[in-house]
């Protein structure tokens, strides 16, 4: 099979989609210190340049062909659900090896009681299977690793959304006790995870999920927040009758910043994943929670 590299093997050049992601910020580094030739793409890439990455404008989700490179492995961080279709393009550029990003979303939300939310766990659990034998299709090697909850980018829309808050307002509301537990995961340890997983024989044609180094409440996860920013918790522990007023209320508003009811229903749910297999696997070694 083309995707078969021996573990420690270098690769000269990797295509890489979603190159303007938080997960990015840490990973193009790492590929340039490997002195690997690193093909960004990008719907709107910097206007400055960075030294060792060549950068295209490209719309991965649209059918547009894709430039005439040569490379021989894609590190997709962009939704998974755009990639199947490439797939074939990406193997006329000589691409043999393929490490996606999908989430651990796709069994999270699989029994949300929000169509929409149910919709995107279909959706990524469909795009996974049609990755999977697309590449088989092509002879390239994959492997699928899903993220819990990424921080560490500062543009995330969960630990850096409620920093922000916390700065704004100097408290922070919570459904209930808000005890479901969470594993945010940093986005460096995803970076070295994706890296390994590209050397990895064990990883070829296997999915991981990818959760952080410590489980702990919502609740707890908030606190430790406020902490990092030196500041006392102040968690106000609203009803929900509440908070479908002020969901209801921003919708309204048009605000774009509605709030999400099942995100509210999910600060009592546990979304927790072992991630043993990818400490095997990929020698994974997630910290434990610090923004
Ligand atoms: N954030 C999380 O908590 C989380 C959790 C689980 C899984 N994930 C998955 O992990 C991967 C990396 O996450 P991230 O948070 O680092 O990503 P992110 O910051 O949200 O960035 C996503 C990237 O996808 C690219 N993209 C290309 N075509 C797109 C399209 N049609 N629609 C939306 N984005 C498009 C964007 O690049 P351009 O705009 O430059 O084209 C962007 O850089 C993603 O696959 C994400 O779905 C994220």
């Amino acid at each position: 099979m083309q995707g078969e590299k021996p573990r420690g093997c270098t690769w000269r050049s990797i295509c890489v989609t979603g190159a303007t992601s938080q997960l990015a910020t840490f990973l193009l580094p790492r590929l340039i210190e490997s002195g690997i030739a690193v093909h960004a793409f990008s719907r709107n890439p910097p206007v400055t340049s960075t030294a060792g990455v060549d950068w295209y404008t490209v719309d991965i989700g649209s059918g547009a062909g894709l430039p005439v490179i040569r490379a021989e492995g894609l590190l997709h961080l962009a939704p998974i659900w755009l990639l199947p279709p490439r797939i074939g393009d990406f193997a006329a550029l000589g691409v043999g090896r393929i490490v996606a990003f999908s989430s651990t979303s796709r069994f999270t939300k699989i029994h949300s009681r929000y169509a929409g939310e149910r919709r995107l766990a279909e959706k990524l659990a469909q795009a996974e299977t049609r990755f999977a034998k697309e590449c088989d299709r092509y002879g390239i090697g994959w492997t699928v690793l899903r993220p819990t909850l990424i921080y560490g980018g500062g543009n995330d829309l969960n630990v850096t959304r409620i920093a922000s808050f916390v700065r704004r307002f100097g408290f922070f509301p919570v459904a209930g006790p808000a005890n479901g537990l969470r594993q945010p995961v940093h986005a460096a340890d995803l970076a070295a995870a994706c890296l390994a997983a590209l050397d990895s024989p064990a990883a070829l044609q296997h999915g991981y999920n990818l959760s952080g180094g410590e489980a702990l409440t919502y609740r707890n996860m908030v606190a430790v927040i406020f902490r990092a920013q030196g500041r006392t918790p102040r968690i106000i522990q609203l009803p929900l009758f509440v908070w479908r007023l002020a969901a209801y209320l921003s919708r309204m508003s048009g605000s774009g910043a509605a709030i999400n009811m099942g995100m509210v229903h999910r600060m009592n749910e546990d979304l927790v994943f072992d991630n043993a297999e990818a400490r095997r696997d990929l020698g994974y070694a997630p910290r434990a929670f610090w923004p």
